[in-house]
This record gives structure tokens, C-alpha cells and sequence, in this order.
């Protein structure tokens, strides 16, 4: 029913990838998108051994035939510079078929993951970002909108510009991402252009998602007003769940802290005790708006099902309006 150049690269049944989470894109959940016909990111941020990587990777393959991906986030604070050269090896070594990139230019490891076989994805936050992407050889590109859990990048634009914005500016495939949370939103960015879509949050509350229940009963009370915006001082900005750690560092910043005073609050280490413990208060934990969208807890198969019934009804719907 779907064929786009996302699942025919991919060889996956549906347009549908869950974007690497930190501390929770792990074996059994990762595995379950891919087993529900989407594709899953095991993200390589979690581990601080690149040993740990390989041997989740083969965990999760116990798990499923089907195909999976990796997650390199770039950004400083999550990754060190050297240690991205020894995640993207064992990507290759254990022949894993994708990568999604993050936060910096993936430029230097392009050539590496060409040789290994390896398909490119690259998540970006602007569509100048997206055209440079194209231009050192990604497979294709991930555009995310302001409304993003996690990173947005600086413009503050949202998603129903910039879809239409990056598929106008590159000719590799655009996946969409940032307030997609079922067949409304999957529909709306194949609309727009896009070839697949890349879901965050709606995965939170999901059964399978390591997080604590917690804050997948907060993810289903939450209203779409419910994330803020912090670390924009620091040219980092990022979109979390409002909470008491996250007004706290708004307030800090406004008030001019630097990066050592931030850090103690903002350590990407806490939000691991975070999601263990359920303690809701004690990180900065990423939340994009369309919290506001998610009103059960389900399996991912659930989800996945759902989008891609629901959007065969709005396409019958669409096609009964135009006459
Ligand atoms: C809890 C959480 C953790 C995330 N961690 C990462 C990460 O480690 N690396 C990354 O590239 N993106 C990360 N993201 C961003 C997602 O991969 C994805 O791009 C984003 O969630 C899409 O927007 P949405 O939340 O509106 O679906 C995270 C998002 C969430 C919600």
C-alpha cells in the first residue's frame, strides 16, 4: 500500500521510522517498530562503549530479521568527536543497513559508510541544512519542525513550512518530522511531499518503550502546551517536557548562566536516572508539542496499525471531496 523511495531503500513496509531516543531506543523497542513494518534507530548515545553498541545491535537482530538502524547524534554534549568515528566502524562491521545522523555535518564519515554499504539519513533543522546534506552524499534527509520533541535548531520554524521548503530545496527523499503523531499528521506530510515520516514522542507511550510509566501517563495527560523550549542561550535549543528542572534553566538563562552552570541541570546523565526512576521533576527530558495528541498508551504495532489504517480512511475521505 505505501511505496515511497524511503521503503523502497529501506525495504520496509511503511514510511514510518522511529527517530533515535537516548537512553530508550533499545532492543526490544527498536525491534518492535521494525517487526510492525516501520523501521527502528538504536541510538548510539546510550552507550559509552562502542562494545555496548555492538552487542545491542545483536540483541535486538535475536529480536527481528527485519531491518534496523543506528543513531549518531553529533551533537557535542552527547557524543565526543572520536567516539563518532568508532560507532559509525561498528555500524559497518556489523553491516547495519542505515544510519540516521544528528546534530552536526556527518561529512568526514560519509565515505566510510559508502564503502560499508551503508544508507544515510541525516536529521536537520533547516532547509539550507538539508541542500548541504544532499550535497556530501546523504541518502536522503530528515527535515524536523519546531514542534519537535528534542532538538528544533534555531529558526524556529514549524513543520508545515518546512516539509514543503526542504522537498522544493533537494531531490533525495525527505522524511518529515516533528508533530507527527498519527494518520493525520502521516498523511499531511506525504501531502507535503515527504516520502516517509520520523516519530518521536508518540512513541513515549508505548508499551514498549523502556520509559517509566510515569512519564507515559504524563506524555497521555499532557496537553500540547505542556513542552517549553530551553537552551536556546546556548545555541543548543531544545524542546522538553515543562517541568521543574526545565523552568528552572529558562529562568537561569534569562538571568545569563553559562554553559558550567547549565550543565548540572542539563546533563544528558540525568535524564537516564530520569526515565528509570519515573521521578518526573529530576531532568531535562525531550517532549515535542504533539503531546497534546496522545491520549493512550499502546503497542507499537498499535500505532503503526493505526497510522496506516487511519490514513487509508482520510485518503477515501480527501478523495470524496474533490470532485
Ligand atoms: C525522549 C526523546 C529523546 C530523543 N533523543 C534523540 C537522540 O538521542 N538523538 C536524536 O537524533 N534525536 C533524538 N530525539 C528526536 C527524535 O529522534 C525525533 O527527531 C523527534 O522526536 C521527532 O519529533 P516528534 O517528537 O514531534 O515526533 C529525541 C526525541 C525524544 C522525544
Amino acid at each position: 500500500m505505501f511505496k515511497t523511495r524511503i521503503t523502497e531503500m529501506l525495504g520496509i513496509e511503511y514510511p514510518i521510522l522511529a527517530g533515535g531516543m537516548q537512553w530508550l531506543s533499545r532492543a526490544e523497542f527498536v525491534s518492535a517498530v521494525s517487526e510492525a513494518g516501520g523501521l527502528g534507530f538504536i541510538t548510539a548515545a546510550t552507550f559509552t562503549d562502542p562494545e555496548e553498541l555492538r552487542d545491542e545491535i545483536k540483541k535486538t537482530r535475536t529480536l527481528t530479521k527485519k531491518p534496523i538502524g543506528v543513531n549518531i547524534s553529533m551533537l557535542p554534549v552527547l557524543m565526543e568527536g572520536d567516539a563518532t568515528r568508532k560507532y559509525i566502524n561498528v555500524v559497518v562491521d556489523e553491516k547495519v543497513p542505515v544510519v540516521e545522523t544528528s546534530g552536526r555535518n556527518p561529512e568526514s564519515y560519509v565515505p566510510a559508510l559508502k564503502e560499508g554499504g551503508v544508507k544515510l539519513i541525516h536529521k536537520v533543522p533547516a532547509a539550507r541544512f538539508a541542500r548541504k546534506a544532499e550535497s556530501i552524499g546523504a541518502d536522503a534527509v530528515t527535515i524536523v519542525g519546531f514542534e519537535c520533541g528534542g532538538h528544533p535548531g534555531m529558526d524556529d520554524v514549524t513543520s508545515m513550512i518546512l516539509i514543503p521548503k526542504v522537498c522544493e530545496s533537494v531531490d533525495i527523499p525527505v522524511v518529515a518530522a516533528g508533530g507527527i503523531a498519527d494518520a493525520r499528521g502521516f498523511v499531511a506530510a506525504l501531502s507535503l511531499g515527504a516520502e516517509g515520516v520520523v516519530m518521536g514522542t508518540r512513541f513515549l507511550a508505548t508499551k514498549e518503550c523502556p520509559a517509566h510509566q510515569n512519564f507515559k501517563e504524563w506524555v497521555v495527560e499532557a496537553q500540547e502546551t505542556d513542552t517549553m523550549l530551553i537552551e536556546r542561550s546556548i545555541r543548543n535549543a531544545v524542546r522538553v517536557m515543562k517541568n521543574e528542572v526545565a523552568q528552572k534553566v529558562l529562568e537561569m538563562e534569562n538571568h545569563g548562566a553559562t554553559l558550567d552552570e547549565l550543565i548540572v541541570h542539563i546533563s544528558g546523565k540525568l535524564g537516564k536516572n530520569a526515565w528509570l526512576t519515573g521521578d518526573l521533576d529530576s531532568a531535562t527530558i525531550a517532549a515535542g508539542q504533539c503531546i497534546g495528541l496522545i491520549h493512550e498508551v499502546l503497542t507499537v504495532k498499535q500505532v503503526i496499525d493505526n497510522i496506516v489504517n487511519g490514513a487509508r480512511e482520510i485518503v477515501k475521505r480527501l478523495n470524496g471531496i474533490v470532485k
